[in-house]
């Protein structure tokens, strides 16, 4: 192929690759693949694997109780009831969780990411302080913080991977709707996965990296 076809040729296909939209899961191949508990299999697959389309109910597409405020009174002030793929097996390869989450005053949800989705609230109570931090820049800038003061009827996006945070700032309990692009978006909390690991990382690789003193370090690892 001469070298100007092979450009054609590479500039069609970018071009048609570009306008193909994937999902973030693998999309279904079949109406519904409802998962078996994972407690029933003996192998794993990328995802769960399916019921036997003649066992599959109703009941298998269903949760029930997001209309009940979540228990907000512990440390951290939130609650949340998700429904992803374990809670409503039809979920299974539909690539989608959804979750309501209840803040008390000053309830605060930590900065973590979820590695496999970007997230999405829709505030109806309350007002939250919500902000996602961009990945580190290559030109040795600060990572940039992107936030806002959320009030009811604010919709706010997380893009995926990236470290977020939500507060309640209001005097009020907050109360929103959290949807992903995933049946399993995953969490992971940064404090823990530094922190709280175990067994734990050694304090060396802490210390130099935080530039923080063994006894901060300690002091840390004994909060998570
Ligand atoms: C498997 O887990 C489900 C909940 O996911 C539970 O209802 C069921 O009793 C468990 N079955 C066994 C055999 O442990
Ligand atoms: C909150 O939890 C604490 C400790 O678990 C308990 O002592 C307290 O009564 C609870 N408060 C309310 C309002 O439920």
């Amino acid at each position: 192929m001469a070298a100007a076809d092979f450009l054609v040729t590479l500039a069609i296909f970018l071009a048609l690759s570009s306008s193909f939209c994937y999902a973030y899961d693998v999309d279904p191949l079949q109406d519904f693949c409802v998962a078996v508990a994972d407690n029933l299999t003996a192998v794993f697959v990328n995802g769960k694997i399916c019921k036997n389309p003649k066992q599959v109910t109703p009941d298998d597409f269903l949760a029930s109780g997001f209309n009940i405020p979540g228990n907000t009174n512990n440390s951290l002030g939130f609650a949340t009831n998700m429904a992803d793929a374990n809670r409503i097996p039809g979920l299974n390869t539909l690539g989608l969780t959804v979750l309501r989450v209840d803040f008390a005053p000053n309830g605060v949800v930590p900065p973590h990411t979820h590695p496999r989705s970007t997230e999405i609230i829709v505030l109806l109570e309350g007002t939250l302080y919500a902000g996602f931090v961009t990945s580190n820049p290559r030109d040795n800038t600060k990572n940039r913080l992107f936030a806002k003061i959320l009030k009811p009827g604010d919709v706010f996006v997380f893009p995926i991977g990236l470290v977020h945070f939500l507060r309640n700032v209001g005097n009020t309990k907050a109360m929103g709707i959290v949807a992903f692009n995933s049946q399993n978006p995953g969490v992971i909390t940064i404090a823990n996965s530094v922190f709280g690991t175990e067994p734990l990382i050694s304090p060396e690789v802490l210390t130099k990296s935080f530039q923080l003193d063994k006894k901060v370090i300690d002091y840390l690892q004994s909060r998570f």
